[in-house]
This record gives structure tokens, C-alpha cells and sequence, in this order.
């Protein structure tokens, strides 16, 4: 593969050297970028005489095609290595004041970040924001080890070691193209069930975790179908996105598409309940006590269940309490092969956070629990496990 390799003015500059030679070992094909301060700490030299091509230094030094455009066009991968808080910054905001930040804004591939800085400057809140940001981007963030630095400090911010870079490269080159041939359907946010023309019940469900995983499973090479409640997000890039209003809209417009797709993974918060007469004219405000009988809505994930030949399925289940028990009950009752538990109630993850922690819970007795992090990056992991079980499925059935 062809591997863009940015250095940024930190001391661990030079390990960015061996990770070159380890990326020309591995037979990928590496052009080393290096920003002014990288080059205060190791020469470009050093990388052209590693990676056997001249580096890129100079956003005006134009000999014939616009460089930093056809270098972007040209290449699988961008990794910066060392990421500075500096480069860090202006990769979040769009700066494109040099050579490599330019090109990160032209390239359009995976982008790995391996951050290497003192322990204060890693855990300052301004930094935490950007990476924050690069995450939610969809880049993936190799993060510093502790330990002795070279300013003198203990703690996080020790650039990673050129293997862990290197082998998180290898994992993004794969996800590059892994569902690539595959149509994925995704549900995602709440529903509102109207009580009156004026008014609905609805949840929390903010539809960032179904839109990750859109964007996760077009960024891989799907054809991805996405059916969205009402949600405050903008529409995910490569998606097919069809928006719905209510569970029994939601239902339908699923079981239209469902013979298109291979993987089906519901994120949605559907509601339970509706009501299935809804009164023509809003209901006049008194004195009196106002009771409604809500009916059930239909239940999509367990009709997908029935129906579901060869496809896989990925179900959620969001529950504040007891959420193991619940999810295996779920994962059984409605024929899911991985069913994603999610605690859901707290501020920190869940509905309406960016971030996520669950745990995978598979046909197979496993469980898989997925550490706090984007919900982006567990968007990716999920997908992960869906291909591993694929593989599996296809393995046992001698296909
Ligand atoms: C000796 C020395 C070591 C430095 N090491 C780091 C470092 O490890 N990480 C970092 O973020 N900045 C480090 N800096 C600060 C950066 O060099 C500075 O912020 C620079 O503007 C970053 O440029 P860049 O955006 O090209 O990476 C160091 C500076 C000096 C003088």
C-alpha cells in the first residue's frame, strides 16, 4: 500500500524513522512529509535515504502538478508520527498553513494519529478537545504510552511503539475496503408516536451511534441504507438516508429494503407503545385527568428475526438495569447473532453522549466488552466482530 508518512516537530521525531523502515519492510510503499519544526529534530534526509523518495518539506516548492493535491490522490493512508499538540490543533481546525496540513485536508483516506507530548500538554483540555474532535472525524488515535519522558516527567504522552503504529495501520488499510460488496441497513434515533396533531411521546435517543455506524460501514466499502427517526444530525456522506417519523413507518420502510441487505444492525430506539387511534383535533386542555391506552407497536427487530435467512443481525439493547440478563434474553427471543448492550441513564455515555461503552453479546455464550471510547470507534469495533462472525458463519456452513 502507498502510506503517507507525516512527521511533526516533537522529539520523538526520530522514532518515526523506524517506523518508516518498518513500513518499507512491510513492503507498503512510504512518503515521508515533515513539517518545518519536525525537520529542528531529524533531517529529511534521513527519510528519503529510508523510504528511497525525495520528502516533502515545501508546500511552494512546484516543479509541474499541483503536489500536495496529487500526493493526496495518490496514496492509502496518512499516519503522523509524532502527532504534536501543535499539528494536532490545526488538523482539528482545518489550518492548512504548510505542506502536511494541507495535504491533510486534500487526502481523503484513513488517517492514524500517534500523539507523542509532555504528559501536561497530552492531558491540557485544549488538546483532549481537538483529539476529541479527530476521533469524531473518524480518525483513529493511537494513544501515548506512560512512563519516563524526555522532559523529565512520568506519565502519558511516550509516542507508541512503531509496531502498535504499525499494526493499526494494517487494521485501517483492512477497513478501508472489508465490507466492501456488502449492503448494510441501519437503523437509527427515536420514533415519535403522535397523541394528537400537536403532540407525541418520543425518547432520548439523540440517532449518534446509528449514524456512526452508517458512516463506519460506508467508510469500509458498504452500500449502506440508513432509516432515521427524527434526529438533529446532518446526513452521513455515501448514505442512502430514509427518514421516518413513527415505529410503524419505521417498520415498514425496513421491511421494504430489508431483501437489499446482507447486515442489518438496529440502533434505533423504537417506541414501544403508540396510540392507534390518534384524535384529529388537539386535545382541548381542562381541569379533569386525561387517560390514554396506549397499544404496542410492532416489533421490528423480532419480525427482521423471523425473516432473516443468511442475513446477520445486530440488535441494541438500551436498559438501565440488569443489562447482561436482558440482553441475552434479547439476543435468544428475537434470533440476533450479536446483540449490543447498552447501559443507558447515566450523562457520560449512552444516549445522548459522543461516547459509548457496551458489551457485545454473541450467539456463542461470548461476551465482548467494549472499553469507553467515540462512538465512531465502537461503530468500527462492531463492525470488526460482525466480520469475524461472518467468517465464522461461512466457515461452519462450508461456504
Ligand atoms: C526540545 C523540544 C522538544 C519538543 N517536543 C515536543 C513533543 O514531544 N510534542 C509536542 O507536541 N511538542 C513538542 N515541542 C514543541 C513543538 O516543537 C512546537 O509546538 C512546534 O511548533 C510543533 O510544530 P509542528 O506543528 O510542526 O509539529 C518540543 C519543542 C522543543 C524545543
Amino acid at each position: 500500500m502507498r502510506i503517507l508518512l507525516g512527521v511533526g516537530g516533537g522529539i520523538a521525531a526520530y522514532k518515526s524513522a523506524e517506523l518508516a523502515r518498518l513500513l518499507m519492510e512491510q513492503e507498503h510503499t512510504v512518503q515521508a512529509v515533515m513539517t518545518a519544526a519536525a525537520q529542528k529534530f531529524i533531517t529529511p534526509l534521513t527519510f528519503a535515504a529510508l523510504t528511497g523518495r525525495k520528502t516533502l518539506t515545501d508546500l511552494f516548492a512546484i516543479e509541474a502538478a499541483i503536489e500536495h493535491i496529487s500526493v493526496a490522490q495518490e496514496h492509502d493512508l496518512l499516519v503522523v508520527a509524532p502527532a504534536t499538540a501543535d499539528l494536532i490543533g490545526q488538523l482539528a481546525n482545518g489550518l492548512a498553513g504548510d505542506f502536511l496540513t494541507t495535504l491533510y485536508l486534500a487526502f481523503t483516506g484513513p488517517v492514524v494519529l500517534a500523539p507523542a507530548m509532555n504528559v501536561n500538554m497530552w492531558q491540557h483540555p485544549a488538546t483532549q478537545a481537538n483529539l476529541e474532535t479527530l476521533r469524531r472525524r473518524g480518525h483513529r488515535v493511537v494513544d501515548p504510552g506512560s512512563g519516563y519522558l524526555a522532559c523529565g516527567m512520568t506519565g502519558p504522552g511516550r509516542l507508541a511503539d512503531p509496531e502498535t503504529i504499525a499494526a493499526a495501520i494494517a487494521q485501517e488499510l483492512r477497513r478501508r475496503t472489508d465490507l466492501e460488496g456488502e449492503t448494510v441497513l441501519v437503523t437509527a434515533g427515536p420514533t415519535e408516536e403522535p397523541l394528537d396533531p400537536v403532540r407525541f411521546i418520543s425518547n432520548r435517543s439523540s440517532g449518534k451511534m446509528g449514524y456512526a455506524l452508517a458512516e463506519a460501514a460506508a467508510a469500509r466499502g458498504a452500500r449502506v441504507i440508513l432509516v432515521s427517526g427524527p434526529v438533529h444530525l446532518a446526513a452521513p456522506r455515501n448514505v442512502e438516508l430514509i427518514q421516518v417519523r413513527t415505529a410503524l413507518e419505521m417498520r415498514n420502510r425496513v421491511m421494504e429494503r430489508l431483501p437489499d441487505a446482507g447486515i442489518v444492525v438496529k440502533a434505533a430506539a423504537v417506541a414501544d407503545f403508540h396510540l392507534s387511534k390518534v384524535p384529529d383535533q388537539k386535545v382541548k386542555k381542562t381541569a379533569a385527568r386525561v387517560s390514554m391506552e396506549l397499544d404496542p407497536t410492532p416489533d421490528i427487530l423480532a419480525e427482521i428475526g423471523r425473516k432473516k435467512g443468511d442475513r446477520l443481525l445486530v440488535g441494541f439493547a438500551a436498559e438501565t438495569q440488569n443489562l447482561i440478563q436482558e440482553g441475552r434474553r434479547k439476543l435468544e427471543s428475537k434470533n440476533c447473532d450479536m446483540l449490543v448492550a447498552n447501559l443507558v441513564g447515566g450523562s457520560e455515555v449512552g444516549f445522548e453522549s459522543d461516547q459509548n461503552e457496551v458489551v457485545l453479546l454473541l450467539r456463542t455464550g461470548e461476551s465482548i466488552p467494549l472499553a469507553r471510547a467515540p462512538k465512531r470507534e465502537i461503530a468500527d469495533r462492531i463492525f470488526d466482530e460482525v466480520l469475524k462472525l461472518r467468517l465464522a458463519l461461512h466457515a461452519e456452513h462450508g461456504r
